[in-house]
């Protein structure tokens, strides 16, 4: 299907399964605000998706809402962006049966999701086994050009393409092949313990964070155990990792000096990473303040657009509906 408006689609969506971090920041939703003029973007709250882990009814109201309120306050614009939740796109989940029925268990056992889960001993629930082909829909039926995220999530990507293409095999030439916008320098942000960032592993920094909880979560980043005015290598150092997404080029080569040649220590170096971080944060910080009071307008923000998507995933599941023959 070829769409006639003259910029591409972007697609993208977070789970409102808890805190965004500085990693799902720099990782993907930086991309949606300064992507938001160049495409048509449709920016989603994934929660269908937060189902397979939130089962209560005010938890996921309360994520769901926050979620919203993160969005706007990172400079999404909703009259530039289709922000919406995606339950008010229930045509996802007939998509995802029809593409259910062109994919394999096999196949969907090989996703990353699904086989951590199964090496961690947890009996996986068929939401979460499906959520690929879930995806794979949030992404197809909008008619998604591109879907900036970040690298842990490439193979689902992948999965949307492989079912566009299997959908396109079986009954004719019809969806589109989406491609993923993923930034190299920023794929994989590292947690506090140097793992990947992420809310499941508790290393996380708090986007929105007060600067008290900044500076205590920068003063735990664990360090190696160099000595005072020895050299630090930048390359391995997760202090220095997360400095790179806040200082300008300048302040990054002045700080690779000081490392290697021993003049600043880890406490020095933590010290300057707080607190630019939160002269970065602390604007979007006063922002979220300030939205979340007007609740009105965040429900008005997601009714809008949940209605303009409704209508664009409406024309694409009806030519799904006619092209399988229902
Ligand atoms: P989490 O792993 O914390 O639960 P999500 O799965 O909700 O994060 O991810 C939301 C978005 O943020 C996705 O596009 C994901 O690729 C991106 N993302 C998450 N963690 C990181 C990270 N540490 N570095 C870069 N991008 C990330
Ligand atoms: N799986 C994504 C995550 O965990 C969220 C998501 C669901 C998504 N559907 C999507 C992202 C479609 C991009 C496009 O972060």
């Amino acid at each position: 299907m070829n769409d006639t408006s003259a910029k591409k689609v972007l697609l993208s969506g977070v789970q409102p399964t808890g805190r965004p971090h500085i990693g799902n920041y720099f990782g993907a939703m930086r991309q949606y605000v300064e992507l938001q003029e160049t495409y048509e973007s449709y920016i989603f709250i994934a929660d269908y998706h937060a189902l397979t882990t939130i089962q209560d009814k005010d938890t996921l109201a309360d994520l769901i809402f926050n979620l919203a309120v993160d969005y706007l306050a990172l400079g999404l614009d909703p009259n530039k962006v289709t922000l919406y939740r995606q339950s008010a796109v229930p045509q996802v989940t007939e998509a995802a049966w029809i593409f259910n029925c062109l994919v394999t268990v096999p196949y969907l056992e090989r996703a990353h999701a699904f086989k951590d889960k199964v090496v961690n001993n947890q009996i996986p629930s068929m939401g979460l086994f499906d959520y690929p082909v879930l995806m794979a829909a949030d992404i197809l039926l909008p008619r998604a050009d591109v879907v900036p995220v970040g690298a842990d999530q490439k193979q689902h990507i992948e999965y949307a393409r492989d079912i566009a293409l299997k959908f396109n095999t079986t009954f004719g030439e019809t969806l589109s092949l989406p491609e993923p916008l993923i930034l190299t320098d920023v794929a994989t942000v590292p947690g506090i313990d140097g793992r990947k960032m992420s809310k499941s592993y508790g290393n996380d920094i708090y986007l929105f964070a007060s600067e008290e909880e900044l500076k205590q979560r920068v003063m735990s980043i664990v360090t190696s155990s160099v000595g005072v005015g020895e050299s630090l290598d930048p390359e391995t150092d997760n202090v220095f990792a997360l400095h790179k997404l806040f200082a300008t080029p300048d302040e990054i080569t002045e700080l690779e000096d000081r490392y290697r040649t021993g003049s600043i220590g880890y406490k020095e170096a933590k010290d300057l990473l707080w607190k630019q971080m939160n002269n970065f944060l602390a604007p979007l910080r006063d922002r979220r303040a300030e939205i979340a009071t007007d609740k009105d307008f965040v429900t008005d923000v997601l009714a809008a657009g949940g209605k303009k998507a409704y209508a664009r995933y409406e024309e694409t599941i009806a030519i799904l509906r006619e092209k399988i023959g229902l």
